[in-house]
Parts: structure tokens; C-alpha cells; sequence
């Protein structure tokens, strides 16, 4: 379905209930056979696919406005420029930021966070600081703050989790020192599927004056991000995980905060002028902009977020719920089958081991039956470790799921153990 038809559709009211074929013919990848068989990809997680709409935007962009931006007078730069800077003012109305210029385009929530690390960590970061995070963190939340904490000899502290994998939010707000400088908090478990309290950790930390960062790589498929109204100071997330291109995501920061940051990277478009002697600083967003952006996976990003918001974030909202649940409630009714992560909200993602089989041996076999889901540590190592299995089993869903595919991997998990028993 194109923006337009689901925008429309919405507005007449004809759209009340999620028509998920009727989504699924909007992401070609989704015929494709694997091993023979129809693909079931629920390895959302990892990487999400694209819809029509956001691969012919990315060829668009190729075919028709390509050109370097912030730069030519020619006709081209501008229309380049033009798509670009219109990309980031959807991704400010998507997760509502107050201005555009809060919204820094870098390469994913990785790049993200490592911006914070470096330049936020450089302005306020000193010996005998703390860095707050909590034990359910994926690597990318994990190391640039070591980084950092070797680089100015402060110190990580860990918010702990209980054995369902949920933040102990009063051991997070018992750690709040006045000596945190951040805390860098995963609002969805990409190993678990926990949807940590967002609203409710970042008043906690606001209480004790300390600023939040918020790693919405697994939340913004899945939830609506209102920026303003969780009164979040940074926020990350990857485009490639809500439907638009790889190599494109977004830090947003509060512009006060931003403003006073250091630039990350030096190069061309994050200077106002250079000189031997002194370089002057363009202002944000684009001072973190050093260097050629990927200009065609902004675009992507903008469409791939006006396509997501089309389809209703509240309506996906419910039938991903429902998806879920349908899965939890499917493996639980395989004896072997022991569930990672049974927070009571958890969004997209459902890890699990099966007794006797190894989660790569899984997935092979899976695979062989066109099932794609990740196994692994999922760059969570520490949280693997809490639950004492050196890796999981992980399907993670999409808007474009279905029942019948939760069924073929339950069927394939059956055919596993028929293999292996
Ligand atoms: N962080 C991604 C995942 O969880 C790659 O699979």
C-alpha cells in the first residue's frame, strides 16, 4: 500500500483493522523462497526489510536528485538538499522532537551512542564520575562507556535486572549518585524483549539532575517516541531497523545540550570557517555532521518513517502485542522449549533455548526450512551470562508476521527435535 492510499485510508476510518496481507505485498523480499520454501523472516531484530515504498525512494533519489549537499548552487545539490533536510524534519515530527536541528543523522544507534560517549563524555566526563547502565545493555551500550571510563577514569555502574529479565527500578534510582554524569538506559531488549519504563527511569534521573540517554534501536519499530513529552535528553535508533535503509540513524539530542557539545568527527560541513590557526564550528545538527552523509539513506529514513506512521503505530502496536503473545504462548507449549526473558512488557522479540539442542544447530536446521531467526549472544554477552546460557534462540517479529508463520516455526522447531532426538 503507498503512503498516500494508507494515509487515506486512515482518515476515512477504513483502516480499522491491520490488514497484514495487504502489508506484506508492500515488501517484496517477502516472496522470496528459501531452501524451497515460502522465507519466514522473523529476524526483525537484526535488520528489518523495506517496503516498496522506501527501496523506490532510494532509487528515486538515485535516478533523479543525486547530488553532494550543503554545497552547490547548482539545481541539483539544492533538490539534494532539499530531500535531505525534509527527511529530517519527518524524523523530528516521528518521534516529535521541538525543532529539526535536534535531529544528527550518523551511520546507526551504534555510531549514536558513540557520538554521546565521545563528545558529551568529553564535556562532562571527569575522574571519579559514573556512567549508569543497566545489565540487560547490548554491547554498543556497554563499550563506548568503557571507552570512555578508561579514557577519564570514571566508573560504570550496573542497574541490575531480575530472573525475568525487568530492570529493578529502585536498585537504578539507589544508584543515581551525584556523582552520574549519564545514564544510558536500552528502552527494548533486543536479547529479551523487556520494554524497560522509560517515563519512569528518566523522571528518576531527572530528580538527581542526571541526563538520560535512551537506546530506542529495538523501541522505535515497535513503539511511538514522543521525545518532548518523556522530556529525554539523547535518544538513538537505527533507520535500518524501522524499515528504511542501512547506514543511516539518528541521535536526537536537546538543542541546549547539543550546543554545547564538542563537535565528534572534523571534516568538511561540520565548520563554519577554517583557517591554519583556528577552526569556528557550524552549528547544529550540522557540527556532527563531518563529511558526505549517506544523503540516499536519509531519504529512505524519512519515507520509511511516514510509511510506518501511515499504517497507524497504535494499530501495529496491538497486532505486534498480539503476535507476541501468540508466539510466547506457542513455544510455551513445547515442554523442551524454556522461554529467555519473561518480563510482563516485553515488545518483538521472544529469546528461548530448547533442552539438548544448540541455538547454531537451531538455526541451521531452521534455516533449512526457509525460517530465518538469529541465534547467538545478540551482542549482549552480559545478559546471556545473568541467565547463565552462553546464547539464546531469538525470533523477532515485524508488522508483516503472521500466525501462520509463528506455526511453520513452531513445526520447524518440532522437525529440530525429531533430528535430534
Ligand atoms: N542488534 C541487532 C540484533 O539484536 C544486530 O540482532
Amino acid at each position: 500500500m503507498a503512503v498516500e492510499e494508507l494515509t487515506s485510508a486512515l482518515e476515512t476510518g477504513r483502516n480499522e483493522t491491520f490488514d497484514v496481507e495487504a502489508v506484506r505485498r508492500d515488501f517484496p523480499i517477502l516472496g522470496l523462497e528459501v531452501e524451497g520454501n515460502p522465507l519466514v523472516y522473523l529476524d526483525n531484530a537484526a535488520t528489518t526489510q523495506k517496503p516498496e515504498a522506501v527501496i523506490e525512494a532510494v532509487r528515486r533519489f538515485y535516478t533523479t536528485q543525486n547530488a553532494n549537499i550543503h554545497r552547490g548552487v547548482h539545481h541539483l545539490s539544492q533538490v539534494a538538499t532539499e530531500a535531505y533536510e525534509a527527511s529530517r524534519r519527518k524524523v523530528q515530527r516521528f518521534i516529535n522532537a521541538r525543532r529539526a536541528s535536534e535531529i544528527v543523522f550518523v551511520r546507526g544507534a551504534t555510531e549514536g551512542i558513540n557520538l554521546v560517549a565521545h563528545s558529551f563524555g568529553r564535556m562532562r566526563v571527569r575522574s571519579g564520575d559514573e556512567i549508569l547502565i543497566t545489565a540487560m545493555e547490548h554491547h554498543s551500550n556497554i563499550v563506548p562507556w568503557q571507552m570512555l571510563c578508561e579514557q577519564t577514569g570514571a566508573k560504570l555502574r550496573i542497574a541490575p535486572m531480575n530472573a525475568r529479565g525487568e530492570l529493578l527500578v529502585e536498585e537504578f534510582r539507589a544508584l543515581l549518585t551525584p556523582r552520574t554524569r549519564l545514564a544510558a538506559v536500552v528502552w527494548v531488549s533486543n536479547a529479551l524483549g523487556t520494554v524497560n519504563p522509560a517515563a519512569e527511569i528518566i523522571e528518576a534521573a531527572r530528580g538527581e539532575g542526571v541526563p538520560v540517554l535512551l537506546d530506542a534501536a529495538q523501541a522505535a519499530p515497535h513503539l511511538p517516541i514522543d521525545v518532548q513529552a518523556l522530556d529525554v535528553d539523547f535518544l538513538v535508533f537505527s533507520g535500518h531497523k524501522t524499515y528504511g535503509p542501512t547506514g543511516i540513524g539518528v541521535v536526537y539530542g536537546k538543542r541546549e545540550l547539543l550546543d554545547a557539545m564538542p563537535p565528534y568527527q572534523g571534516g568538511g560541513e561540520m565548520i563554519a570557517s577554517v583557517t591554519f590557526e583556528k577552526t569556528v564550528y557550524n552549528e547544529v545538527p550540522y557540527k556532527f555532521e563531518a563529511g558526505t552523509p549517506n544523503v540516499a539513506g536519509a531519504v529512505g529514513l524519512g519515507v520509511a518513517v511516514e510509511y510506518l506512521t501511515g499504517l497507524g503505530l497504535e494499530k501495529v502496536g496491538r497486532y505486534e502485542e498480539e503476535l507476541l503473545a501468540y508466539a510466547e504462548e506457542s513455544l510455551s507449549r513445547l515442554p523442551e522449549v524454556t522461554i529467555v526473558g519473561t518480563a510482563a512488557r516485553k515488545a518483538g522479540a521472544v529469546s528461548f533455548v530448547v533442552d539438548d539442542i544448540h541455538p547454531h544447530d537451531l538455526g541451521t536446521i531452521l534455516d533449512q526450512q526457509g525460517i530465518a531467526i538469529r541465534t547467538g549472544h545478540h551482542c549482549a554477552q552480559p545478559a546471556m551470562d545473568f541467565f547463565g546460557v552462553p546464547a539464546t534462540a531469538r525470533a523477532s517479529l515485524a508488522f508483516y508476521n503472521t500466525k501462520g508463520e509463528i506455526d511453520c516455526l513452531v513445526r520447524g522447531l518440532r522437525r529440530a527435535m525429531e533430528v535430534f532426538a
